[in-house]
């Protein structure tokens, strides 16, 4: 069984002995601004060297966001002009942008280190005024505290029972373009969690944790957002995914420990392109994925209805897919994938989102483990696949 402390103790010392990277001298506590914000929104997975993704950015409709606040949970691109031109476009419509990076933005060559890669991202942030730290924003006379949380996979957060009568699903190692695309500082690598341990420590370098957690209860309400999942129930049982190994490249339990911590009143993330809202334990766990692109091939068309939070989709093809942005009773209804939280973010009405929505009718079974479903045997890649897959990886990351 995974030992977390275990792992920390194991790991703690490459981590230490990584390269140095840009550290902040001194603990920085929660910055305040009194700034008053109508709205809070947030999205994730943008996705903006897709031209599709990139169109729909350019058609929002952003007249009445110069108070408010967008939350941008990770997966911007992998291009550093196109980070850049996304974050500067956001920041130039929105009183205040928070974002954190995903696993797209650390793709690289072989000589980039995925670290120092991070590093200049946040530094890149800092230059444009996009907030990755965590701070006060003031919603009518409320103080809510955002809180980003930066985070990064490892495999050993899947503790499920795995689905019976698999017969030779890729490992997840030779599935996801995160191993061969990230490039991680000698003795740091993702399959052991210390790349998740490292990415978690950079949290420590942007404030206080523990000053934040002792100054919690003086917000009215606390909102925190990662690109990665902190916990197994934000992700659909393993037996109705195609590919049942994608739990193990999803969630960190470093991050599950902060949220734990921090106990917010709602949680965003991204990653799986799942639309999302449950709460679990108290929190409210919530993903608006814009997802990939509209044409005939895209998750936005094959996977609609999973992908989407609230009423999307309500036709094909998608001109101007979300963010239908209608409000109800002052809160921010799912109808748009861009979700706004505006009055009191704990009791906003939920949005659907399909296995969200399972899981609130039918509850979680992992143990349920069936031998392998038809969809898994039908579409999930095998090992005779390793190696057509690794090179469209390299080609398809060359190409975009
Ligand atoms: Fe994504
Ligand atoms: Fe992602």
């Amino acid at each position: 069984m995974f030992d977390f402390d275990d792992l920390e103790r194991a790991i703690e010392a490459k981590v230490c002995e990584a390269p140095a990277v840009v550290r902040a001298k001194v603990k920085p506590h929660i910055k305040n601004n009194h700034t008053k914000v109508v709205r809070i929104w947030a999205i994730s997975d943008l996705h903006t060297d897709d031209h599709h993704n990139k169109e729909w950015l350019d058609e929002l409709e952003t007249k009445g966001a110069a108070n408010d606040v967008l939350i941008v949970a990770g997966d911007i691109s992998h291009k550093w002009d196109i980070i850049k031109d996304t974050l500067s476009f956001l920041k130039a419509r929105y009183a205040r942008v928070f974002y954190c990076p995903g696993n797209h933005e650390l793709w690289g060559n072989a000589q980039e280190d995925s670290m120092r890669r991070f590093h200049a991202i946040l530094q890149l942030c800092q230059q444009l005024g996009v907030e990755t730290a965590p701070a006060e924003v003031a919603v009518g006379d409320r103080r809510v505290l955002i809180v980003p949380i930066m985070s990064w996979h490892h495999p050993q957060w899947d503790m499920e029972p795995e689905i019976q009568g698999w017969r030779g699903l890729l490992p997840v190692d030779q599935m996801l373009s995160d191993y061969p695309l990230t490039h991680w500082p000698e003795g740091i690598c993702i399959q052991d969690g210390s790349a998740a341990l490292a990415i978690d420590k950079v949290n420590d370098e942007l404030v206080d944790w523990i000053d934040l957690l002792q100054r919690r209860h003086e917000y009215q309400e606390v909102l925190s957002f990662s690109h990665f999942l902190p916990k197994v129930e934000n992700n659909p049982e393993k037996r109705y995914l195609t590919y049942p190994n994608l739990a193990k490249g999803i969630g960190s339990d470093y991050l599950r420990r902060r949220v734990e911590e921090l106990r917010p009143n709602l949680h965003v993330f991204g990653h799986t392109h799942f639309g999302y809202d449950l709460e679990v334990e108290g929190i409210r766990y919530v993903q608006a994925p814009l997802s990939m692109r509209g044409n005939s091939s895209s998750e936005r068309h094959s996977r609609g209805t999973t992908v989407a939070l609230g009423d999307f989709p309500d036709g094909l093809p998608f001109s101007h897919p979300f963010m239908a942005g209608k409000l109800r009773d002052g809160l921010g209804t799912a109808r748009a994938q861009g979700v706004a939280f505006a009055q009191r973010l704990g009791t906003k009405e939920p949005g659907q989102g399909a296995w969200s929505a399972y899981v609130e009718r039918y509850g979680r079974r992992p143990d349920v483990t069936p031998g392998e479903p038809r969809w898994i045997s039908d579409f999930s890649p095998r090992p005779q696949d390793a190696a057509r897959i690794q090179r469209q990886m390299v080609k398809n990351y060359r190409k975009i």
